[in-house]
């Protein structure tokens, strides 16, 4: 059920000579496991940094060095073959030096003049130590590349720790997140169409205590809430993320501003504190519908568990959330909500999307093999005021981000 953006697409790995050429290996393996079909292409100094018969065999093609281009039996000028060939490239990591390349213009390299030449959305992930990241020089050039055309900019992550030993901005981000955001400029492109919009987003499940040892819960992973905070951060939004207990790679949460919860009342708090702030809030986190009464705060034996779950009094309902927000929502606010059902999902859908009054509704089964809670993908019906239902998917959850993304600047356009 697993739809792949990157299947069958030409990327080009570009790599310049940061140490963090050596987690290059591992991205050029994903990609080639989604079905990219992938070309490398590495700076003398990359060349140092990175092995490149591990890339050729990675990447399952000759991987191209400066020396390349100047051979007798190339027909074609290299880096005009390499910048047709390209649907996407990858420049990771972007040094210094390749950074000051690209934006003045410089093709005293292999890798500078093919990505001079190449019209192909460009991806980068810069790395670098933290006075070297803060220095104003690469600062300057690192604003003026943002303004480049066909462009999405990973900056470093903000925090870890660096060759240099020292803890600081300049690590270069995961390969988990430079193929989320391939994927992302396969699927959508790098239009920014979201620029400046603050989104607030939840994911995950809350997790109602009976006591220290046992609570009440469910499924979801928290997937499709961080792929709609990313798919909207990499269309330029600001995000805030609002999650519970997540089972997904953290590697995805750079970028976003995180606040955790663990129970309903948790995230009943930072909704009232982060509504005001968020143009759009879109609420994918699955929380509970009932809770005890009073959590124990003593573990309780087991012969007393039974006793207690089936007296009704123990148990209360969950605040609903979304009409909370419904209710004290500021002028021109939009809110997205998010609705799991089992059997005939439209007919649920209508009925939830009528009682509630959100702006959009994604309604989407739990009961699918492969799809929806704790899976990589999902499908379901989006409701809106304006519209007849559509039904989306089934697809990866980051396309259908994507989608409702769409639908939501839509009400923006
Ligand atoms: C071990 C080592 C690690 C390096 N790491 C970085 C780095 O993370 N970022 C960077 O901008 N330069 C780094 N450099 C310096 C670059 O390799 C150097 O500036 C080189 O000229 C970059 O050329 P290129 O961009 O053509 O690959 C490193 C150098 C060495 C020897």
């Amino acid at each position: 059920m697993k739809s792949e953006p990157l299947a069958g697409r030409r990327i080009l790995v570009a790599v310049s000579g940061s140490i963090a050429a050596v987690k290059v290996p591992a991205l050029v393996s994903a990609l080639v496991q989604r079905g990219a079909q992938v070309r490398c292409v590495l700076t003398p100094s990359a060349a140092r940094l990175v092995s490149p018969v591990a890339l050729a065999s990675l990447s399952r093609n000759p991987c191209l060095l400066e020396d390349h281009q100047w051979a007798a039996g190339q027909p074609r000028p290299l880096h005009i073959e390499l910048a047709e060939w390209a649907e996407l490239v990858l420049l990771v990591p972007l040094t210094a030096s390749t950074l000051a390349r690209l934006v003045h213009g410089l093709a005293d390299n292999l890798v500078a003049s093919t990505l001079l030449a190449c019209r192909a959305p460009l991806l980068v992930a810069a790395a670098m130590n933290t006075d070297m990241w803060e220095a104003p020089a690469v600062q300057r050039n690192w604003q003026q590349l943002a303004t480049l055309p066909l462009l999405l900019p990973l900056a470093p992550a903000a925090q870890g720790l660096l060759a240099c030993d020292r803890q600081g901005v300049g690590r270069m981000v995961e390969p988990a997140l430079i193929l989320l955001a391939a994927e992302s400029l396969l699927l959508h492109g790098p239009s920014q169409d979201l620029a400046g919009r603050r989104l607030l987003v939840t994911a995950g499940p809350s997790r109602e205590a009976f006591d220290p040892a046992r609570f009440l819960s469910n499924p979801s992973s928290g997937r499709m809430g961080v792929r709609l905070a990313q798919a909207a951060r990499l269309r330029g939004a600001q995000v805030r993320l609002l999650h519970g207990p997540l089972e997904d790679d953290p590697a995805l949460m750079e970028g976003l501003e995180c606040h955790s919860f663990s129970t309903a009342a948790q995230l009943q708090q930072l909704l009232r504190e982060q509504q005001p702030w968020a143009e759009a809030v879109l609420m994918a986190a699955a929380v509970a519908d009932q809770r005890l009464r009073q959590p124990l705060a003593e573990k309780l034996p087991k012969q007393q568990l039974q006793d207690l779950l089936l007296r009704p009094e123990s148990w209360e309902p969950v605040p609903d959330l979304l009409q909370e927000l419904l209710g004290r929502r500021p002028p021109g606010q939009l809110l997205l909500g998010f609705a799991a059902y089992t059997g005939n999902g439209l007919e649920q859908a209508r009925r939830k999307f009528e009682s509630k009054g959100c702006d959009l509704l994604f309604a989407n089964p739990v009961d699918q093999p492969g799809l929806g809670f704790g899976s990589d993908s999902n499908q379901g019906w989006l409701l809106t005021k304006e519209a007849e239902p559509l039904a989306l998917g089934p697809c990866g959850k980051l396309a259908l981000a994507h989608q409702l993304l769409g639908a939501l600047a839509s009400h923006w356009a």
